[in-house]
């Protein structure tokens, strides 16, 4: 492929279901904010993105749209996508848009070719010349220290808000890959699900989140501080029977048990993912592991039940929400060099 003059500013785009996060060359990640935008129906200009946006969820008059534009890691509305990373990117350059030299920016493996080269032709439209769609467990690998480049064998599993992403990489290119929905999103309808029918509660969106990240694990044996630290989370809702407000108290217990019905789906996933790759590859696999990363990888006893569901060493990321976005701006290192190089 014939390198293109990297002039002007590299940037970086991690464009995840649940945050957007944006590395600029030589200032470093400067956006890292949920990937929610707040419109004005009337005008259908945006108001607000990221956190801002996020603070209007559930609380908004019927004026402002509040507007996830990925959902379950697939584009719900690619109008909104534009939406977003103009919004976004006109903050951070302040109408200078078009210094952006080359732009790197990772998306769920989910997407189509057709969303993809939709995503590309608007990036060209804000007058970014190189743009470059690389896969998310590519970027997270390489973000996490992986050299991805030697013929030797990788697992990466990504679990984050819209999808958990597993990715088998080797000389640097993802040589089996696979995605399911099964992911952050999911086991927070989980939890309203599950505290509607066992509490006659019900609660929403941003609720259940919290209750997901105070009490989720996955083991039952782990240290008594984890287990007493959140044994409980006192939540509020509404009563399904007299349509008062309420409070219900959740437990750890219970939402392990929810957890772990859960993740039986990337179990089965991880394991054909194993029993998938070429046997050259797996014999690595083995001795390097599987690599975690996203949001999700951080529930307690995530690496005890990898270990104890494959039989192989499990790693978790040590940055599991920003390895992407720091493997884009390792990507757009390389990608200078190369070019460089060949000058
Ligand atoms: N400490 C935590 N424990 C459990 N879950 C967490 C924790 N912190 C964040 N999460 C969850 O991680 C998810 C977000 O992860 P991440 O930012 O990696 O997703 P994303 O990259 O936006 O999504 P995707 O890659 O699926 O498009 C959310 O569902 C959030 O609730
Ligand atoms: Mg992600």
């Amino acid at each position: 492929m014939k390198k293109k003059l990297l002039k002007n500013l590299a940037v970086g785009i991690d464009l995840g279901t649940s945050n957007l996060l944006i590395y600029v060359e030589g200032e470093g990640t400067v956006f890292n904010e949920p990937s929610i935008l707040a419109m004005d129906i009337a005008t259908k200009t945006v108001v607000a993105v990221g956190k801002e946006a996020s603070s209007l969820v559930g609380k908004t008059h019927d004026k402002v749209k509040i507007i996830k534009p990925l959902q379950g890691g697939v584009v719900s509305d690619i109008d909104m996508i534009k939406e977003i990373l103009f919004f976004t990117l006109e903050k951070i350059f302040q109408s200078k848009i078009n210094t952006i030299g080359t732009l790197i920016i990772c998306i769920p493996s989910e997407i189509t070719d057709t969303e993809k080269s939709a995503i590309i032709e608007l990036t060209h439209g804000l007058g970014i010349g190189d743009v470059l769609i690389e896969e998310e467990v590519k970027a997270a690998a390489i973000g996490c220290g992986l050299d991805i480049h030697t013929p030797q064998g990788h697992l990466v599993v990504d679990i984050g808000g819209g999808t958990t992403d597993f990715g088998v990489l080797s000389l640097g290119e993802v040589v089996l890959s696979k995605s399911i929905k099964t992911a952050g999103d999911y086991f927070d309808k989980q939890i309203i699900d599950h505290v509607k029918e066992a509490h006659k509660l019900e609660i929403g969106l941003q609720t259940a989140e919290k209750i997901k990240i105070s009490l989720a694990s996955l083991t039952g044996n782990l240290p008594v501080d984890e287990e007493n630290k959140n044994l409980q989370y006192k939540a509020m809702g509404r009563d399904l029977v007299s349509g008062l407000p309420k409070e219900a108290t959740i437990t750890a217990k219970e939402i392990r048990k929810l957890l772990l019905y859960c993740f039986e789906n990337i179990k089965a996933v991880t394991i054909a993912t194993l029993e998938a790759t070429p046997p050259e590859l797996a014999g690595d696999l083995v001795d390097n592991g599987i690599l975690l990363s996203g949001g999700c990888s951080q529930i307690p006893g995530i690496k005890e039940y990898f270990e104890k569901i494959t039989h192989v060493p499990v790693h978790i990321s040590e940055s599991p929400m920003t390895a992407v976005v720091d493997g884009c701006k390792k990507l757009l290192k390389a990608e200078k060099k190369y070019y460089l190089g060949t000058l």
